[in-house]
């Protein structure tokens, strides 16, 4: 099949969280599996133009009341011959950031620009003459593609093209005021409560669920999850309506670049299930590296998050949250966070680091070589998500024998089976209820085992280090999904 990718993210070009990271994984296993498969992302001001090629035409893509004219470059992703296109547009994407100047703030102008985007990949398209079986758009910046195959490219060539929309996070829907609207060349005749019509606004989130011929989410479990008024965010009305197209399909992991026996970050000191000699001494670079003591016997617990409020790291402060009480329980711990996001949190975060140095250390930096030493240095991730839709960080936590602590829902629910004290079996902690007790039964639980029975400990990182994560299966999936999709959309 011929597959378009549209996409706001992509792996190593472009990422702020997970759906960079799925985005070039899914790609190239779905290249693997024989299918022709390319992506269009924006080009970025930080993205290099030097090991691109330059299309010699200008694209021109309709926009607002004319067209804008971009340039294309052409590159592909590493390891892979998955084509990549970069739609070159000075006045839109000629700054720095993907959605905002910074993690927290968001531009004025994303409508006009994930517009862009989104009708440049059919432009794309037609200038290529390659015209794909189908487009798979991802999350609320794309959401606009499976529109326009319904609208403006709803004959001709891509009369055949079908439609998938992946929500990889409910929890972020593109509002955006009405006004906006003439951007993207769409008639008021489309604004309706059953699409892109909320509250009187633009709801991309909302374009996408209703104009795909098939929906995904990123876990079997956030599947479930978004149809009900708890994680439905407004939307479980309209998801509960086309129930029977939304397929839950849990992400896998890049193998390659997520592997403790040849992580170039980890260089020279690889380790693999049946020698984990080496993770003591990246514990130790750890530390050294987070400027706290060189302590053996007690465990690190750690945490590599956007900080913001689904991923729940305000359970960690306050007076009695979880770090105080860590910090009286079990007094010789050490946590180490990197992450950044709302200010708040960076700040309470910051303010236990200063008050405990020897015990915290907390670096709000956005650090990818980082955020491997992480995984591999700790005994502990935590993640106690308010909701997460799938979340490759306790899939590569448990590939690096890092035991992971987390909140029973989506995709985590998914991933970490829960230890049993009889037998010593399962691969991390789940706790049920979002608040500080919840978690903290969990963590301390978590602890408990580590100093009274550290052979379990052994056996469960053992027994997470050997779990598939590969996107092999996934892959089938969507390979399937888009087949459901394509006979959705030529009506069979
Ligand atoms: P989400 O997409 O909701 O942020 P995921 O768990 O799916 O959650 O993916 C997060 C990705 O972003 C992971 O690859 C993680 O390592 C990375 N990440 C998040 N924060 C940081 C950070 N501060 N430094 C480096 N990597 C980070
Ligand atoms: C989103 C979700 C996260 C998921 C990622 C990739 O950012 O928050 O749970 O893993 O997308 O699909």
């Amino acid at each position: 099949k011929k597959i378009l990718f549209v996409s706001s993210e992509l792996v190593p070009f472009a990422k702020s969280g997970g759906l960079g990271d799925m985005v070039s994984s899914l790609a190239i296993a779905l290249a693997k599996l024989g299918h022709d498969v390319r992506v269009v992302i924006p080009r970025y001001y930080h993205i290099s133009r030097d090991d691109l090629q330059r299309h010699p035409a200008p694209l021109g893509v309709p926009l607002g009341w004319s067209q804008e004219w971009c340039a294309i470059y052409e590159g592909h992703l590493p390891r892979s011959s998955v084509p990549v296109y970069f739609l070159d547009h000075e006045g839109y994407f000629g700054r720095s950031g993907i959605y905002g100047a910074t993690p927290s703030s968001s531009f004025d102008d994303n409508f006009a620009r994930f517009s862009l985007l989104s009708r440049g990949a059919f432009q794309l398209c037609k200038a290529l003459q390659w015209f794909p079986d189908v487009m798979h758009a991802h999350d609320w910046p794309t959401a606009l593609v499976p529109v326009y195959l319904n609208t403006w490219e709803r004959e001709g060539d891509f009369a055949p093209t079908a439609s998938v929309f992946t929500i990889h996070n409910l929890g972020y829907q593109g509002w955006f005021p009405k006004a906006d609207l003439f951007y993207a060349q769409i008639g008021w005749h489309d604004f309706l409560m059953q699409g892109l019509e909320a509250l009187d606004s633009i709801n991309l989130m909302k374009a996408g669920i209703t104009a795909s011929n098939l929906i995904t989410t990123v876990s079997p479990t956030y599947a479930q999850e978004i149809q009900s008024d708890a994680y439905g965010e407004g939307q479980d009305w309209l998801l509960r309506q086309r129930h029977e197209q939304i397929w839950g399909i849990l992400n896998g992991i890049d193998e390659e670049v997520w592997n403790p026996q040849t992580d170039r970050f980890l260089a020279p000191h690889h380790y693999s299930a049946e020698d984990l000699s080496n993770k003591a001494i990246l514990k130790q670079r750890l530390q050294e590296r987070m400027g706290l003591p060189q302590e053996k016997e007690h465990p690190i617990l750690a945490m590599v998050s956007r900080l913001v409020s689904q991923k729940g790291a305000e359970l960690l402060l306050g007076d009695w949250g979880v770090l105080q009480r860590l910090m009286h329980y079990h007094p010789k711990v050490q946590v180490v966070i990197i992450g950044t996001g709302e200010a708040g949190l960076e700040d309470g975060l910051r303010a236990f680091a200063q008050r405990y140095p020897e015990q915290i250390s907390v670096h709000i930096t956005f650090d990818e070589p980082l955020s491997h030493l992480v995984e591999a240095g700790a005994d502990f991730f935590l993640m106690p998500s308010r909701y997460e839709p799938c979340g490759l960080n306790q899939m590569y936590s448990l590939r690096y024998g890092t035991l992971p602590i987390v909140r029973r829902t989506g995709g985590l629910a998914d991933t970490v089976e829960a230890y049993r004290v009889e037998d010593g079996a399962g691969t991390g902690w789940l706790f049920n209820d979002y608040n500080v007790d919840g978690f903290w039964w969990a963590v301390n639980y978590a602890v408990e085992t580590y100093y009274q029975r550290p052979e379990h400990i052994q056996q469960m990182r053992k027994r997470a280090m050997a779990q598939d994560f590969s996107w092999k299966k996934s892959a089938e999936l969507y390979d399937r999904a888009y087949d459901q999709a394509i006979s959705y959309r030529r009506g069979n």
